[in-house]
């Protein structure tokens, strides 16, 4: 007999986005003439064809691996020094952050290292996840053993709910009890909702008071457009002793299907043995890393380098532009249709509270078969979502002026 890791069959139910994808294919077989118009705005997967600058560093690469002497075999553990001096550059130092390359990780994108961290971080955490959230940190907390069985309302024992909703702005309030790991995610997903500088300073004030670590998901920091708004958590003054921060390439450089991401682990950052040893985590992530993996393709490291050079910046905002774009017309059009919507100036997602007392799933019902456009049901990111939708900017203008269309065609039926 061969035993299986049993948490995993304490998860409720299917993963997000493939359970979407099924009903997309019940769907088209049952209707398979609206299947061909089907426009997707569900999974925030990105349309746009990779930066040119990034295209040119990737062939390069390619022919440096066809030669003896420019051959890369395995890479540094923790990522090529070029690209991590390259992030520590563009991503912190212009910023005025005292992170160095050192202290940066290179990943195959921010949903591994969700997984990943888990490796290095113990069992029986007090762990505070938003309502809603991202629900890879919460599976991942399952699949790991760092929660107890489901609860009634789908939320698992150990896990913290803390509430987003329209009434605090989506970021949690300060909780009364005791947490020893907090994820936080901005700009938000899924509410597209921005953390201002005060409240994250209340919350890594928090972490500091309660010993406790921040999990700070940066994965779409390349949309903040509001001056005031923190870049970064280690903006914030001892963000450095309780905070890692993770990053993604996915939606700024298009690199969903190229996989490629970071963390960041300051050397300050310190957890601690049921013995009360205070032990800095950068070793054990180093460790973790030198064990388990090699690290991303050169080829990749060499795209992801070439999203911080002049041209390659230039691209990345042009991206960026065109999604929060599509972003501000969607959020637009959902307000002139006399629907609350959220979102989508800082975030490339608009969330909409479902007219008529619908709820998320069957709001993603009507989208689907009166307008045929798929969307993410709010309740899918946790019970706070229930009466949500997540409209995702990620696609075509051609596209998003389609699926303008038809939601106000849908909304005068
Ligand atoms: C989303 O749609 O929430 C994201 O694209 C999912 C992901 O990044 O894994």
């Amino acid at each position: 007999m061969t035993y299986i890791n049993e948490h995993y069959l304490k998860l409720t139910g299917a993963y997000l986005f493939p359970e979407i994808a099924r009903r997309v294919r019940e769907f088209s077989i049952e209707d398979p003439q609206a299947a061909g118009r089907i426009i997707r705005c569900g999974i925030g997967d990105v349309t746009e064809p990779l930066p040119a600058a990034v295209i040119e560093a990737m062939h390069k690469a390619v022919d440096e691996m066809a030669g003896r002497e420019t051959f890369r075999g395995y890479a540094p553990p923790t990522g090529y020094e070029f690209l991590r001096e390259a992030i520590a550059a563009g991503d912190f130092k212009e910023h005025g952050l005292d992170i160095d390359a050192e202290e940066i990780f290179i990943s195959d994108g921010s949903k591994t290292d969700c997984g990943a961290i888990l490796d290095i971080l113990g069992e029986g955490n007090i762990t505070g996840v938003t309502d809603p959230v991202y629900p890879v940190y919460v599976d991942s907390n399952v699949m790991a053993g760092h929660t107890g069985p489901a609860r009634e309302d789908g939320t698992y024992g150990g896990l913290v709910s803390l509430p987003c909703t329209a009434e605090n702005g989506f970021v949690p309030d300060i909780p009364e009890e005791k947490l020893d790991l907090i994820y936080l995610c901005y700009p938000n997903n899924p509410t597209g909702g921005m953390i201002s500088r005060d409240q994250l300073k209340a919350w890594v004030d928090y972490a500091l008071a309660n010993d406790a670590i921040i999990i700070y998901d940066a994965a779409y920091q390349a949309f903040i457009h509001d001056v005031d708004a923190p870049w970064s958590i280690y903006d914030i003054d001892g963000a450095k002793r309780c905070a890692m921060e993770f990053h993604s390439f996915s939606k700024n450089g298009g690199f969903t299907g190229v996989r490629c991401g970071y963390t960041v682990c300051p050397r300050e950052l310190e957890g601690s043995t049921k013995t009360n040893a205070r032990i800095p985590l950068h070793g054990l992530w180093t460790r973790r890393w030198a064990t388990k993996a090699n690290s991303v393709g050169y080829i990749v490291q060499r795209a992801a380098e070439a999203l911080y050079s002049d041209e390659g910046r230039l691209q990345v905002r042009r991206l960026v532009d065109h999604y929060l774009g599509n972003a501000r017309l969607l959020r637009e059009a959902c307000e002139t249709m006399g629907l609350t919507a959220f979102g989508g100036n800082n975030s490339p997602y608009v969330w909409v509270a479902c007219p008529d007392g619908l709820g998320s799933w069957e709001m993603f019902d009507r989208m689907l078969r009166r307008a045929n456009v798929v969307i993410t049901p709010g309740v899918g990111f946790g019970s706070c979502g229930e009466g949500y939708i997540r409209i995702s900017a990620f696609n075509t203008r051609e596209n998003v002026l389609q699926v303008l269309q038809r939601m106000k065609d849908m909304d005068r039926s």
